[in-house]
């Protein structure tokens, strides 16, 4: 699977969305590598850098979800924990067994499928805060 970037997935705050585009470039980057078949080392690193870019993206969300004073701030973070801790167990398994049938599924669902559904429901709900604070602040 690969996530194909739509405006669908445009939440409006122009850092949220280049670093939405980012993480799916980097999945996408994973998956191909995986269906190419490229080697054990190669695709650790991939992973590595979707580990790593995902973390940093969540702070950075979060930073402004604190920032704006998001309502939902406790709840929307809970997702992302969830999310890290997913992450992880499947890294943590793929560097055992490597890109079998049954690991690049669960990419597919819970990261690929997840994120697509948690920025069209989730972080919309962020976005659409957001501009609410903006408007309330140039009234
Ligand atoms: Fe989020």
């Amino acid at each position: 699977m690969v996530i194909t970037w739509s405006e669908e997935l445009e939440v409006g705050i122009e850092t949220m969305d280049m670093q939405h585009k980012e993480l799916i470039e980097k999945f996408n980057t994973l998956m191909n590598a995986c269906a190419v078949g490229k080697g054990q080392e190669e695709l650790e690193s991939a992973l590595t850098f979707l580990c790593d870019y995902t973390v940093q993206h969540f702070s950075d969300e979060e930073a402004l979800q604190q920032q704006i004073g998001f309502p939902e701030f406790s709840r929307h973070k809970q997702l992302h924990d969830g999310f890290k801790v997913t992450v992880a167990n499947l890294a943590t398994q793929f560097k055992q067994d490597g890109p079998s049938p049954a690991i690049l599924d669960r990419f597919s669902v819970d990261v690929g499928e997840w994120l697509i559904k948690h920025i069209k429901r989730e972080d919309m709900k962020v976005a659409s805060y957001s501009s609410h604070v903006l408007s309330m602040e140039q009234n």
